[in-house]
């Protein structure tokens, strides 16, 4: 029987009970499924931060690397100053474990409610590739004369061809296999780039060059499509149902994928991947650690529970994937009155409970 590592990051705030269900929701799989999960806690957080002064130790991350996968709660303490978490433990488990990747679908799932006019479950249907360890996430910055009427600050975006070229063969991949023809976009799956070639003439000249070059040349079946990252806004609002797979840069990824989620139904429903496709990947519900909410069990575990969807696809068990995606399609459509915490009819766990039913049955 095939058995896998799985490091548990709970986190902060409301990332435990929503990890909890997650947890439940894969070990229902794993029994349906015929594999066998071995988990471990680690303690990475603000509370362990307060404690010790550690957020993620290089140490750490070696532990991490005896693992085949991680599954994050959340990351973010109303008690610790805004950065240190999110770069010290999220930011920096995806540079160390060169995470190059982040996939994060954009889904409507039946019974959810759209703000979009118009737009239902066959219109928003799409995923971005953001890509994930460069850009202005890593490049060089810093103050000189700090606190003066002259102090500059400066944060680079910076991009080599290897960064590149990795996350749109990712990108081209996943389109290849996964795509599912855009609408209004011909009969082939479509890959669209988003950028902002007209401002930002180096660096995403570099990506356009490199994207045209590699559709070009390896992937001439698949449709290539281009948008300034300001249009893509628009038109994730207007016709989401021209989206099929997005690639981007971190910045612009990062910026559209909230907006993304907003049309999925929230954070309450958006899971997202930080992948290494050679290595170990970190499957996280995007919607972070909701202090308000935390104990009190009103906090939707869904978003924690397509992530784990994610992580068990990365690891190869594609029909456990399928079966919880049906699940959490059931429950959005026939049970939650709402995505939003509180307003779900049912508590945390009991959201747990009926998909990991489903996915049991
Ligand atoms: C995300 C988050 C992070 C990011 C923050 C918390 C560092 O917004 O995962 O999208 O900017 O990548
Ligand atoms: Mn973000």
């Amino acid at each position: 029987m095939k058995s896998y590592k799985i490091a548990v990051m709970p986190g902060d705030g409301t990332g435990p009970e929503v990890t909890v269900e997650a947890v439940k929701v894969v070990k229902a799989a794993a029994d349906k499924f015929g594999f066998k999960v071995e988990l471990a806690d680690f303690d990475f957080g603000g509370e362990r931060y307060m404690r010790t002064g550690e957020t993620l130790p290089d140490s750490g991350v070696e532990e991490l690397r005896a693992f085949d996968t991680i599954l994050l709660g959340a990351i973010g303490h109303p008690d610790v100053q805004p950065g240190i978490l999110e770069k010290g433990i999220l930011l920096k488990a995806r540079f160390a474990l060169d995470q190059y990747i982040n996939l994060r679908p954009v889904k409507l799932f039946p019974g959810v409610e759209c703000p979009l006019k118009g737009k239902g479950p066959d219109d928003i249907d799409y995923v971005v590739v953001r890509e994930n360890t460069g850009g202005i996430y890593t490049g060089t910055g810093g103050f000189s004369m700090k606190d003066t009427p002259h102090e500059v600050a400066t944060q680079s975006m910076v991009y080599n061809r290897y960064q590149v070229d990795r996350c749109l063969r990712y990108a081209f991949e996943y389109a290849a296999k996964h795509g599912k023809k855009a609408r209004g976009k011909g009969d082939t799956n479509t890959l669209a780039l988003c950028g902002k070639t007209n401002v930002l003439t180096y660096v995403y000249d570099l990506w356009w060059r490199a994207f045209n070059e590699m559709g070009e040349k390896d992937y001439p079946e698949i449709n290539r499509d281009y948008y300034h990252v300001d249009a893509t806004c628009m038109w994730m609002i207007k016709n989401p149902e021209w989206f099929d797979v997005l690639v981007t840069g971190n910045m612009f990824g990062d910026i559209i994928t909230d907006l993304g989620a907003i049309t999925q139904g929230g954070m309450g429903i958006a899971a997202g991947g930080n992948i290494n496709p050679e290595g170990l990947s970190m499957f996280e519900p995007i919607g972070g650690s909701a202090p308000k909410y935390t104990g009190k069990g009103v906090i939707n575990p869904l978003a924690a529970i397509c992530a784990a969807q994610m992580m068990l696809e990365s690891l190869g068990e594609d029909q456990a994937g399928q079966k919880i995606e049906q699940a959490v399609r059931t429950v959005t459509g026939t049970k939650l009155k709402s995505l939003a915490a509180g307003r779900m009819g049912y508590s945390t766990a009991e959201v747990g409970d009926l998909v990991a039913e489903l996915v049991a049955g």
